[in-house]
């Protein structure tokens, strides 16, 4: 794409002007083209300067979700080895496990400024304004059905490590895999089993993040907040997925190790409410207990007045003992 290369070009002269008739020469197209391609990159965020005498110098890239940034911050060697980026999608996961039948690679990420039917765990919705970080990954990894469950636990570690790392910022996971701080929700992730496991071992990890936008453009109801909000300023969203995926393959990598006990120490290490009482959600019922850890599933340990008790994440909610949401 001749932008890319336009790019790439005025990034090899960091702090230089490098002149339109120069990039003409070198890409073999008008000055009129690259002057062009230049206002789109421009729209798409690039602060590019252009001085008729000089030519033009690369500033600063868009902090919104554009290829070029996100293919330059990766580190990975599997995760978004292809990437799929659109301003609009109904959802990623959707869009994801359409392009996992037809075959796509492990490691395939889909992306999406905005989502206009981002989906949740549990069936619900997910409102997925512009500014976040609406992101699915297809994995297809060396894994069992029964350890799949695992995964979603691992990207919930990725997501907290990416934050410590780029923020540093210490985010709690809500069990099972949602991401919370202070007791609100940043993050969730909607991990989908693709077909039949056993012959295509194919699972869409939809990882959804509340990062540049006020808090004001999530639905009230929701014990919520983004990262503007915390942090007053806004970040790179290429860099924040960068990170996640770099987190993400790691652990992926440590599961496919059969590593468990050494996933379940690192979750465990940044849950929120363990060793605290708590309250289980199963429909109408609620049960009490102190949160004593998960099991190697990700299963939720409760010691009761009854004795020990486990619970599966589809079946019930986890509340602290005094009802906030953590
Ligand atoms: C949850 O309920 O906590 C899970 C939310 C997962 C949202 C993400 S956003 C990217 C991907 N696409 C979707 O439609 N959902 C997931």
């Amino acid at each position: 794409m001749l932008r890319h290369q336009i790019l790439h070009f005025l990034e090899q002269h960091p702090e230089k002007y490098v002149s339109g008739e120069r990039i003409s020469q070198q890409l073999n197209v008008t000055r009129a083209a690259i002057w062009k391609q230049i206002q789109v990159l421009k729209e798409e965020g690039f602060e590019i300067e252009g001085q008729s005498k000089n030519g033009y110098c690369l500033l600063k890239t868009p902090l919104a979700l554009n290829e070029w940034v996100l293919k330059k911050a990766l580190t990975t060697s599997s995760l978004g080895r292809e990437i799929t980026l659109e301003d609009e999608l109904k959802s990623t996961n959707v869009r994801a496990k359409e392009l996992a039948r037809k075959g796509s690679v492990h490691g395939q990420v889909v992306l999406a400024r905005f989502q206009s039917l981002g989906r949740g765990r549990l069936q619900r919705a997910w409102d997925s304004p512009r500014g976040g970080l609406w992101m699915s990954v297809v994995l297809r990894p060396n894994l069992s059905l029964a350890d799949a469950s695992k995964l979603t636990l691992a990207a919930s570690v990725a997501i907290v490590d990416a934050f410590e790392e780029l923020f540093s910022l210490r985010l709690k996971i809500k069990w099972p895999n949602d991401v919370v701080y202070n007791g609100l929700k940043i993050a969730g992730i909607l991990g989908e089993v693709v077909g039949e496991w056993n012959t295509v071992q194919t699972m869409i990890l939809g990882i959804g993040i509340n990062v540049n936008f006020p808090r004001e453009q999530l639905n009230p109801l929701l014990n919520a907040t983004t990262l503007y909000e915390i942090l007053g300023y806004e970040v790179d969203l290429n860099s924040l997925a960068a990170g996640i995926l770099k987190h993400l393959e790691n652990q992926v990598l440590c599961l496919e190790k059969r590593a468990f006990e050494e996933l379940r120490a690192n979750w465990s290490d940044r849950a929120a409410g363990l060793g605290e009482e708590v309250k289980i959600l199963r429909g109408e019922q609620v049960i009490q207990g102190i949160f004593k850890g998960i099991t190697i599933d990700g299963s939720l340990l409760l010691e009761t007045d009854d004795g020990e008790k486990s619970f599966n994440a589809g079946d019930v909610q986890l509340r602290s003992k005094v009802g906030q949401y953590f």
